[in-house]
């Protein structure tokens, strides 16, 4: 499989997982998704990862965003290393975590990048829209960790300007001022957005986050 494009389908796939077995876009349903995998269990780094996701599910859920994880490991070892992640992270690991053995969902998202590592997945992660569609997609080596708060804030902006004429600047975060995309026209601009706009240049047009 090709790299997965912003824009393209996520490919459905069918896999076992700690929550029983997923029909991945029957799965999704008509909300929004996050896939992300991790290179192995019972590593330090992704103990911690799955340990914040847990703690971010209501986050997640308040946004119509389910969430499931993969690696290549078998579902037992998934088993067994939930109660580690559960007691070391103070948390309940209450998302489903995809058992990829054979590596088919891996190779279908192109989650090992083999100059990497040829056997494990780094930590990639798909946010995927209602049309099944990819919206943003992240790559992260063994090495690092990934901010999951980073990726409600970016879920919130691609939520955002999925429903609005806007764009969102460097470091912003919900319930701050946002761009108005250059599409639309300075005359259209205080019916389309009625709190007002601040016209910093022709091109750099702010307006009070819409939906707040
Ligand atoms: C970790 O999760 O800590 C990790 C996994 C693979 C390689 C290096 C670190």
């Amino acid at each position: 499989m090709a790299t997965l494009r912003l824009g393209d389908i996520a490919p459905d796939f069918t896999a076992e997982s700690s929550e029983g077995t997923i029909h991945f876009h029957e799965w999704l349903g008509n909300g929004w998704g996050v896939l992300f995998s991790h290179p192995a269990d019972f590593t330090p780094v992704c103990t911690t990862e799955l340990g914040a996701a847990a703690k971010y599910k209501d986050e997640f859920a308040k946004r119509n965003v389910k969430i499931a994880a993969l690696s290549v490991d078998p579902i037992g070892k998934h088993h067994e290393w939930i109660k580690d992640i559960n007691e070391t992270q103070n948390t309940t690991v209450n998302f489903p975590l995809i058992a990829d053995p054979e590596k088919k969902v891996a190779l279908l998202y192109d989650m090992i990048h083999p100059n990497a590592s040829e056997n494990f997945t780094v930590r990639s992660v798909f946010v995927i829209g209602p049309d099944k569609k990819v919206k943003l997609t992240l790559t992260y080596p063994a090495s690092t960790g990934r901010n999951f708060v980073e990726l409600l804030r970016v879920i919130d902006s691609l939520q955002l300007t999925a429903n609005y004429s806007v764009a969102t600047p460097a470091d912003w975060k919900s319930g701050e001022d946002v761009v108005i995309v250059p599409a639309v026209k300075d005359e259209d601009i205080p019916a389309k957005f009625p709190k007002g706009h601040t016209r910093i240049k022709p091109y750099l047009r702010t307006t009070p986050q819409p939906n707040k």
